[in-house]
């Protein structure tokens, strides 16, 4: 098994997060003797101001040869004007697409000790887990062709929305699987009433449901999804859905949690070769203030070791710590809430080590 890791801290917050989760990372590698290496490398706008170029050949190189990469944020005001294809957040879709991360696992998981730090009544949010399955290297991201063109002197922009049913069959049977060991339950998310390509992929869903008589799907348009995951979201376990609406949903589902900083995902190709990642961007307001949550990315390194190394006692220890430093009562300010004490980001990466080490 490859052990040396990638780890790419990014832009904005990246780096501060970057460094509790590494000192996490650190600290279950001995803990458990898990015999981990790293190194680090360059992506979005951190890589454009050192060689020009949002994923460096030298990047893609080192996480190819990495066993799973580790990686914080990208983007940010400094980059905004570039063009599309040089901006930071190609970094982050080149190198998805270049590993082959099509099945992107995010999943919402409240912490009942942030039952109060939802938006939502907590008898909504308490008690949720739910796992969105988001298709992560097609769709409307990457269809061609797209751009912005002069039609008769007025110009237009315009995408292409685009899967074929392989692409469909393949992160349908991510999320058939993900079912299956979970409630038994998949919602299939799209949007058949009005796209074709989501006529297809519902067709495939079904398709898909023969083969696992376990499973109980459920079909269901995404701005339905969008509201019954505010209204009712304990309704849900597992849901699947294209690259966009997975985008959008999860940032949804994620405030169920309490909050953004939150939430972890693991971006998986056919072999459980994986990205990990804090579903959050790289928040350039609170950048370099030490004040951004950790936690996402701390319970990224959790998936990390469970799905590409399967070191279910060292993820099940993370996440444990994670619990003990919330029922301590420490807070960073996105997810406080009245008479907690709100710590920054180096204060809160530092009790999840000690809640590990104890
Ligand atoms: C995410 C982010 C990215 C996406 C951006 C930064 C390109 O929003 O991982 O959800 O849209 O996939
Ligand atoms: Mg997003």
């Amino acid at each position: 098994m490859n052990k040396n890791l990638l780890v790419l801290p990014g832009d904005g917050v990246g780096p501060e997060i970057m460094t509790e989760a590494l000192k996490v990372l650190t600290a279950v590698n001995d803990k458990f003797s898990l015999g981990f290496t790293w190194s680090t490398g360059l992506i979005g706008g951190a890589a454009i101001d050192a060689t020009g170029v949002p994923l460096p050949a030298e990047t893609l190189v080192a996480a190819k040869a990495a066993g799973a990469v580790l990686l914080g944020a990208v983007g940010g005001p400094k980059w905004d004007a570039l063009p599309m294809d040089k901006r930071p957040e190609k970094g982050l879709l080149g190198i998805r697409s270049e590993l082959d991360l099509f099945a992107n696992l995010r999943p919402a998981v409240l912490y009942p000790q942030l039952a109060d730090a939802s938006t939502l009544k907590p008898e909504v949010v308490s008690g949720l887990d739910l796992l969105i399955v988001r298709e992560l290297t097609g769709g409307i991201y990457f269809g061609q062709p797209r751009g912005i063109r002069d039609n008769d002197g007025v110009r237009q922009g315009y995408n292409t929305y685009v899967y074929d049913e392989n692409e469909i069959r393949r992160i349908g049977r991510v999320a058939f699987e993900a079912a299956r060991v979970r409630s038994g339950r998949l919602c299939s998310v799209d949007k058949a009433n009005v796209l074709e390509v989501t006529v297809l992929w519902r067709e495939i869903m079904t398709e898909l449901a023969a083969e696992y008589p376990d499973v109980t799907l459920s079909h269901m348009y995404v701005d339905n999804a969008a509201m019954q995951l505010v209204r009712a979201p304990k309704q849900f376990d597992v849901m699947v859905t294209g690259n966009m609406f997975g985008d959008i949903l999860s940032d949804c589902a994620s405030m169920l949690t309490g909050s953004i900083g939150m939430l972890p995902s693991a971006s998986l190709d056919s072999n459980n070769r994986g990205m990990y990642e804090p579903i959050h961007g790289s928040a350039p307001d609170i950048a370099g203030k030490g004040v951004a949550n950790p936690l996402a990315t701390i319970l990224s390194v959790a998936m990390m070791l469970r799905y590409s190394f399967s070191e279910e006692v060292a993820a099940a220890a993370i996440e444990q710590a994670v619990s003990d430093t919330l029922d301590s009562g420490l807070r960073t300010a996105d997810i406080a809430s009245e008479g907690v004490q709100v710590v920054g980001t180096q204060a809160m990466g530092d009790a999840v080590v000690a809640a590990l080490l104890a």
